[in-house]
C-alpha cells in the first residue's frame, strides 16, 4: 500500500487520505452534504442529511459492526479516520487546508467519510455553550448562545442541563456537525483558572451529574459528545508546557472520579485529552491515565481524541490516543503532524502493531454506531425561540443571590429612581472568550479585542457582549421607575448618578477565557473603585457580577445585595432583570467557593503566572482530593461564600432526617417552604466525618420547587465511592467500617441537620 503524503498537501491534495478509487464518490457525497447544510442558513431550517448507511449489518451491536466494518477497510482508510483537520480560522492564523474538500462546512474538526462503507464524514464543533463559529463560516447566521457551563452548574438542575444539551445537539445537527466538543468537566481547583466558566463546579459528583446530562442531551440527538479535558487541565497558564502534579489516589477521588461517574451515566462517544502533563506525562500520551485507568479499569469503549495541538509524538498512539485532532495545530505547536506520515512510517516499520491501528479505528466506529451518526434521518426542526427559552431558563435558575439585606426584590409599589452603572449594561451581557464563545444569531452587541501574550489565543481574547441588555430589560419590567445609566467610566462620575438615585445597580464584569489565568481576584478597569465610591454615595447599592469565577469584592460590606450572574447567555439581561424585580425567585447555588483572598486557596502564588507563554511550569495540586469547599472546611478557613450557597426570596426548613447505613448511606428528609412566595431550594447532603478522619464530601442534592407552605421528602442514596478512599495498592475503593456522620445543609458551610450511620467495611470497584 502506497503511503500518501497527507502532511504535505500538493496541488491535487483535497481528499488525499482516501484511496484514489473512492475519491470522486466521496467528494460528491461531501458536496451533497454541505450544499444541503447550506440550505439551512438560507432558510433558517435544515433538511441536511448524511448519506444513508450502506451497511447491511445494522442488527449487530455497535462493537460487532465496528469490528465488521474495520475488517473491510484498507490501511489508507484506517489512517484517514484517525486524524482531523481544523477549518480555516483567520483570527488565529489558521489558513484553509487543501485537504478539506471545497464546500465542506468548516468547523473545529473534519475527518473524511468513507462512503463505500457508509461512514459519514466526521465534523466536530465546539461546544458546551452552543455551536461556536470563530470565523469558520462567514455565512452562518449564528447559534443560540447559552449560558456558560458554570451557570448550568449553579442551577443544580440535571434535567435543565439535558435540555440545554439537546438544544445544542439539534443546532449542531442542522449544520452537519456530528461531534460536539462539549462536556468540560475539569474541576475548579483555582479561582484564577481562565476556563472555569466552561466547567461545572469544584465538586466531582456535582460536575459528573450535570455534565452527564448535558452529554445525554447532545447524544440523544444523534451527535457524539466528548467529555474533556482529560485530565487535570485546571489552569491555563503555559498549558502546553504545564506539568500538573497530583497524588494518584487523590486524583482518583477527585478529577478522575468526575470523569468516571460521568462516563458511566452518559457513555460519551469520545474523551478529549488535555494539553498538560499529569505527573510528568502528557495527557494525550499518558499510558497510565489512558490505557490503564480509562480503557483498562473503567472499560471505556469510545475513542480518545487529543486537544488541538496536543500531540508531539506518534508514539502517543501506543499509549492510548486514538485520534489526533486539528493536525495543522500540531505543526504549529510541535513542528509536525503525528498521526499522518510519521505514524504511517511507524506502521510500515512494524512499530505500530496492526492490532492497535485496528483498535483505534474500531473505537471511532463504535462511537459512531452507538450514537447513530451514520443513521441520521431528516435534520430536526430547530425552533430558535424555544432554544432562547431554554437559555433563559438556565440563566433564571443559575443566577445566584449571594447577599440581600432586604433591598431585593426591588419595590414595585413606588416609582423608584434607579441608577444603573457600568458593565456595558446598556448593550448586553459579557460571555467568556476562547474556543467556547458562541456568536449569537444577529451578532454580538459589542466586541473589543483585548489581546494578550498568550500564544495564538492571545490575539483572540475578546470582550464579547451578547445582545440582552439588563438596562433595557429593567426598563421593560419597571415602566414607572426613573432609570438612568452611567457607564462606570470614572468613580466621580458614577458617584454623581449614585447620589441622585434611590437605588443603584452596579455591574462588575471581567473577561475570562482560554489560554490565560487571572493573576488575582480583582475586577479589571477600576471597577472595584467605582463600586466602592458608588456604595459610599448610596447605601442602597446592589452589585451584579458577570464573571466566570469568584472575585474578592473588597466593597461587599458596603453594599446591600450581591448577585452572581456569571456569563448568563443570550437571554441573560432578561433573567437578571427578572431576578431583581422578583418575577423570578432566585434559586441558583454556588458550584464554586468564593475565598476571602488567595491566601486561603491551596496556592497563594500561581506557579508560572509571571513567566512568558511557553515557559515549562509545574503546578503541584497538593490539595489532592480536598478541592474547593473540602479544602476550606479542612483548613478551617472562612471563605466569603461557600459551595452550595444561594439565597431566595422565600425561606426553607429541613426536618425528619433519617439515615441508613450498611453498604452505603441512604438518607431522607423533608424540605418545607416556610415563606410567602413559591421558590426552589437545593438541599444538599454531605459526609462530614468518616471513621478516624474529618472528610467532607457532597453525597447528593436535589432541586425542589415548592409553593408557600408545601413540603417534600427528599431521598438520597450515596454513590459508595463518595464514602470511600481509593487504595492504589489494591486498585480498589475502600470503605472503612464504622460510624459515618452526615449532614443536610443549605451549603457546605451551613449544615442544618446531622445524622450518622454505620457502614460495613469493604473493598469494591475499580
Ligand atoms: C480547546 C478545546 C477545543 C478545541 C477545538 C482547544 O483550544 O482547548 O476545548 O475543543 O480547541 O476548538
Amino acid at each position: 500500500m502506497k503511503n500518501r503524503a497527507v502532511g504535505r498537501p500538493g496541488p491535487r491534495a483535497e481528499g488525499t487520505v482516501l484511496p484514489r478509487t473512492s475519491m470522486s464518490y466521496a467528494r460528491r457525497a461531501f458536496l451533497t452534504l454541505s450544499s444541503a447544510a447550506a440550505l439551512v442558513f438560507a432558510g433558517g431550517r435544515s433538511f441536511a442529511q448524511t448519506p444513508a448507511t450502506q451497511s447491511t449489518s445494522s442488527e449487530l451491536s455497535p462493537d460487532e459492526r465496528a469490528r465488521d466494518t474495520e475488517q473491510r477497510m484498507t490501511d489508507d482508510e484506517r489512517f484517514s479516520l484517525i486524524i482531523s483537520l481544523i477549518g480555516a480560522v483567520p483570527s488565529i492564523g489558521v489558513p484553509r487546508d487543501r485537504r478539506i474538500p471545497e464546500g465542506v462546512n468548516m468547523s473545529a474538526g473534519y475527518t473524511p467519510g468513507i462512503p463505500r462503507l457508509g461512514i459519514p464524514a466526521i465534523q466536530s464543533s465546539d461546544a458546551s455553550m452552543g455551536v461556536t463559529n470563530p470565523g469558520y463560516r462567514p455565512d452562518d447566521k449564528g447559534a443560540t448562545a447559552f449560558p456558560a457551563s458554570i451557570v448550568v452548574g449553579s442551577s443544580f438542575n440535571p434535567q435543565l442541563a439535558r435540555e440545554g444539551g439537546a438544544a445544542i445537539g439539534r443546532e449542531a445537527r442542522i449544520r452537519g456537525f456530528n461531534v460536539q466538543l462539549a462536556g468540560g468537566i475539569n474541576l475548579a481547583r483555582d479561582p484564577r483558572n481562565g476556563r472555569n466558566f466552561e466547567y461545572y463546579s469544584e465538586d466531582p459528583y456535582h460536575s459528573a451529574v450535570l455534565a452527564a446530562e448535558a452529554v445525554n442531551g447532545i447524544q440523544g440527538e444523534g451527535v457524539i459528545s466528548t467529555l474533556k479535558h482529560y485530565t487535570l487541565n485546571c489552569n491555563e497558564t503555559n498549558r502546553h508546557w504545564l506539568d500538573a502534579i497530583i497524588d494518584p489516589d487523590a486524583h482518583r477521588e477527585s478529577d478522575l472520579l468526575a470523569f468516571q461517574i460521568a462516563i458511566e451515566r452518559a457513555q460519551p462517544g469520545s474523551i478529549m485529552s488535555g494539553y498538560n502533563k499529569i505527573n510528568g506525562e502528557y495527557a494525550s500520551g499518558n499510558q497510565h491515565l489512558l490505557n490503564d485507568v480509562l480503557k483498562g479499569a473503567w472499560g471505556y469503549k469510545g475513542y480518545v481524541m487529543s486537544d488541538w495541538g496536543a500531540v508531539p509524538e506518534w508514539e502517543y498512539a501506543l499509549k492510548g490516543l486514538d485520534q489526533e485532532s486539528g493536525i495543522q495545530l500540531d505543526v504549529k505547536q510541535w513542528g509536525a503532524e503525528a498521526f499522518t506520515d510519521r505514524l504511517r512510517g511507524a506502521h510500515a516499520a512494524g512499530k505500530l502493531p496492526k492490532e492497535r491501528l485496528s483498535d483505534m479505528v474500531r473505537r471511532i466506529l463504535r462511537s459512531a454506531y452507538a450514537v447513530g451518526i451514520d443513521k441520521w434521518g431528516p435534520a430536526p426542526t430547530v425552533d430558535m425561540a424555544r432554544h432562547n427559552a431554554i437559555a433563559l431558563d438556565i440563566a433564571r435558575q443559575g443566577i445566584v443571590l449571594l447577599k440581600n439585606d432586604g433591598v431585593l426584590p426591588l419595590a414595585a409599589d413606588r416609582p423608584l429612581k434607579i441608577g444603573v452603572i457600568g458593565g456595558y449594561a446598556q448593550l448586553g451581557v459579557p460571555t467568556g472568550t476562547g474556543s467556547g464563545a458562541v456568536l449569537p444569531a444577529g451578532g454580538y452587541a459589542g466586541s473589543v479585542n483585548i489581546g494578550g501574550a498568550h500564544g495564538a489565543m492571545g490575539a483572540a481574547r475578546n470582550l464579547y457582549l451578547l445582545p440582552s441588555s439588563p438596562l433595557a430589560e429593567l426598563k421593560k419590567l419597571l415602566p414607572q421607575a426613573e432609570i438612568e445609566f452611567d457607564g462606570g467610566y470614572t468613580p466621580p462620575e458614577s458617584a454623581l448618578l449614585a447620589r441622585r438615585s434611590d437605588v443603584v445597580i452596579a455591574f462588575g464584569i471581567r473577561v475570562e477565557g482560554e489560554a490565560f489565568d487571572l493573576p488575582d481576584l480583582s475586577l479589571p478597569w477600576g471597577q472595584d473603585a467605582v463600586i466602592d465610591v458608588v456604595a459610599t454615595a448610596n447605601p442602597n447599592t446592589i452589585v451584579i457580577l458577570e464573571t466566570g469565577n469568584p472575585v474578592s469584592m473588597p466593597w461587599r460590606d458596603k453594599v446591600k445585595a450581591i448577585v452572581q450572574a456569571w456569563y448568563p447567555g443570550q437571554a441573560g439581561g432578561q433573567a437578571i432583570a427578572e431576578v431583581l424585580t422578583g418575577r423570578v425567585n432566585p434559586s441558583g447555588r454556588l458550584p464554586i467557593t468564593f475565598p476571602e483572598n488567595l491566601a486561603q486557596t491551596p496556592r497563594a502564588e500561581l506557579p508560572g503566572i509571571e513567566t512568558p507563554w511557553g515557559t515549562p511550569t509545574t503546578i503541584r495540586y497538593d490539595e489532592g482530593a480536598e478541592v474547593g469547599y473540602r479544602w476550606y472546611v479542612q483548613k478551617n478557613h472562612k471563605p466569603i461564600y461557600v459551595f452550595g450557597h444561594g439565597l431566595s426570596y422565600t425561606s426553607f426548613s429541613y426536618g425528619d432526617l433519617k439515615v441508613g447505613g450498611g453498604e452505603t448511606i441512604a438518607a431522607s428528609f423533608t424540605v418545607t417552604n416556610t415563606g410567602k412566595v413559591a421558590g426552589a431550594d437545593v438541599p444538599q447532603l454531605y459526609l462530614t466525618d468518616a471513621p478516624g478522619e474529618r472528610r467532607v464530601r457532597l453525597l447528593g442534592f436535589e432541586r425542589v420547587e415548592l409553593a408557600p407552605g408545601a413540603s417534600r421528602t427528599v431521598t438520597i442514596s450515596a454513590d459508595p465511592r463518595l464514602l470511600a478512599r481509593f487504595d492504589g495498592s489494591a486498585n480498589q475503593w475502600r470503605i472503612t467500617e464504622g460510624t459515618h456522620v452526615v449532614a443536610v445543609g443549605k451549603s457546605a458551610g451551613d449544615l442544618v441537620l446531622t445524622g450518622s450511620a454505620n457502614l460495613t467495611g469493604r473493598m469494591f470497584g475499580k
